[in-house]
């Protein structure tokens, strides 16, 4: 079976790829490959991170592998939390910290579009691959909801009237922008 590297600590993300994946290909995690340090994401956009990632472990490990970035894009803040959506509210901040501030900056606000963007890069055998997956919405003025995680609770896709906090997990990985992108990398594993 074809080994593939999925460079992410974030075991949640590793086990519901395992299970999309199957057994066609055998997904190691950072771990398995003793890889303990956190891997630099320095870039601008979502695609030079997803890179940047991706292009470390196979220089260092010449094993395939894939990473993904995502970002929130919130129309009125020119894009903002963007690529810095993990750390919006400061180095080392909690989700909830990110969550509030959004709040504070959209207060009155009247144009509450965002959408969430992932990219996949893959590199097999040297070539890189790039997936995208994005899902339109907008910004709650509350809180709504307590299942998800990160910016879950004040997102609310377009044609649903829950937030991805109070939506079925199911539905969410359906229509969300890493199920999306998720998506199209399994498409064009199953095609190898
Ligand atoms: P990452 O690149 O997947 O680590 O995502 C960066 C940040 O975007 C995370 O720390 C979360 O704050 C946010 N994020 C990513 N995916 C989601 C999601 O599905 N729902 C809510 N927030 C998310």
């Amino acid at each position: 079976m074809k080994k593939i590297i999925f460079a992410t600590n974030n075991l949640h993300k590793l086990d519901e790829l395992k299970k999309i994946i199957g057994n066609k290909f055998e997904i190691l995690s950072l771990q398995d490959i003793d890889v303990h340090e956190d891997i630099p994401e320095t870039g601008e956009t979502l695609a030079v991170n997803a890179a940047q990632k991706s292009h470390f472990i196979y220089d260092r490990f010449h094993l395939n592998c894939f990473s993904d970035d995502t970002g929130l894009e919130v129309e009125a803040l020119d894009g903002a939390p963007g690529v810095y959506s993990a750390r919006y509210a400061g180095e080392g901040c909690s989700y909830e910290d990110n969550v509030n501030k959004l709040l504070l900056e959209m207060e009155g606000k009247k144009n509450r579009k965002a959408a969430f963007k992932t990219v996949i890069s893959l590199i097999l055998d040297g070539k890189e691959y790039q997936f995208e997956g994005r899902v339109d919405g907008s910004i709650t003025t509350e809180k709504h909801g307590s299942g998800g995680f990160g910016y879950d609770p004040v997102f609310l896709p377009d044609g649903f009237e829950q937030t991805f906090s109070e939506m079925d997990p199911t539905l969410k990985n359906k229509i969300s922008h890493r199920g999306k992108a998720t998506a199209k990398l399994v498409a064009f594993l199953q095609t190898l």
